[in-house]
């Protein structure tokens, strides 16, 4: 069989990547231009500016991309391009670019969803064995996906207010702490010790779902509360604290799924994946199990075309295509 050579482009958020994959397993190519410096000074990522960016950025990253590699635009099978959720101005320019080329070059279109891109990014290290549960943890999203065949997502939880790394972001920014603020909390926390009772969402029996504007509330309540006390709190210690509510909920409801739906393989995905604490705290529970835990290397965890690529292979494979009247959808379902 022919090998299927894919080409992928990501500008969701604030990375414009580009990525060429080979059987939606091999990464040929993998280029990041990441535009956080610029955002920084803002406490957050600027719509408008990741825009411009994006426009700036997208030849320059896929000239770099194809530097890379022998592989020619000849051997390019499709473009994949994340369509949406995301930032609307910015998934523009990534869906305009693909259209593009997939009318220059002559090749097929197929639109990819960020999150099953986020999902496939582990089929990039290891072979997926169905029935297989997701948790997908970053800036945008927090949900439990139950995939029973390729290309097939069942939402069986969600976040029903902030997303894990939304909080992370906020509760770092109470800490004056650089945009993003995931990482720096997570090393924060590792020096820290959890000297405060944060809240538990574990909402209703059975539920699957998360909440975690709670948990920021009870943050900043805590500090502004200690401010006026003139009580001191380490920054080490409220990240700690914050952290292991975070990922005390996150693994039990991962765990509790994993039996319920007697899934053959857990995977995890998105910028929160990389984690350190979340990480070490699903291999220790997954590790009592006979259920396998895949979480990809950092670099697959964040924001990146390869997996875009590898999820579009799938789609590709499956006979989805889109057309030139594809558009960037902002909240696209999966
Ligand atoms: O998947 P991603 O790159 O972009 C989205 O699609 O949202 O995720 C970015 C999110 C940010 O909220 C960032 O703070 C968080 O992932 N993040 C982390 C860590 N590294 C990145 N959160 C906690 N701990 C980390 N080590
Ligand atoms: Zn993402």
């Amino acid at each position: 069989k022919k090998d299927t050579i894919i080409l992928g482009i990501e500008t969701s958020c604030d990375e414009t990547a580009v990525s060429i994959v080979r059987n939606g397993t091999e990464i040929m190519t993998n280029v990041v231009a990441s535009q956080i410096e610029s955002h920084k000074r803002f406490g957050g990522v600027v719509p408008e500016i990741a825009s411009r960016h994006h426009v700036e950025q997208m030849t320059v990253v896929l000239e770099k991309a194809f530097e890379n590699t022998d592989i020619t635009w000849d051997e390019v099978d499709a473009i994949a391009v994340t369509e949406g959720p995301g930032l609307v101005g910015a998934l523009l320019v990534g869906v305009n670019s693909a259209k593009a080329l997939s009318f220059a070059k002559q090749k097929p279109l197929v639109g990819v969803h960020h999150i099953a891109g986020h999902i496939y990014a582990n089929r990039l290290e290891k072979e997926f064995e169905f029935p297989l549960l997701a948790l997908i943890v970053s800036g945008g999203h927090t949900e439990l996906v139950l995939m029973r065949e390729h290309g097939s997502y069942e939402l069986i939880g969600e976040t029903r207010d902030d997303a894990a790394g939304e909080a992370y972001d906020k509760v770092a920014r109470m800490l004056n702490l650089p945009y993003p603020g995931g990482p720096h909390i997570d090393q924060l926390a590792a020096i820290g010790e959890e000297t405060i009772a944060f809240p538990r969402a574990w909402l209703e029996e059975g539920s699957y779902d998360f909440s975690f504007s709670g948990l920021k509330s009870a943050v900043i309540n805590k500090i502004h509360n200690a401010k006026q006390r003139g009580e001191t709190l380490k920054n080490e210690d409220i990240a700690a604290s914050f952290q292991a509510s975070v990922v005390e909920v996150l693994t039990a409801k991962t765990l509790k799924a994993a039996k319920a739906y007697n899934v053959k393989q857990v995977i995890v995905a998105g910028g929160v994946a990389a984690n350190k604490g979340l990480r070490r705290e699903l291999e220790t529970v997954f590790s009592e199990t006979d259920i396998p835990l895949l979480i990809p290397d950092i670099k697959l965890c964040t924001d990146n075309a390869a997996m875009i690529a590898a999820a579009g292979t799938i789609a590709f494979e499956q006979g989805r295509r889109s057309g030139l009247d594809l558009n960037a959808n902002a909240s696209l379902q999966l």
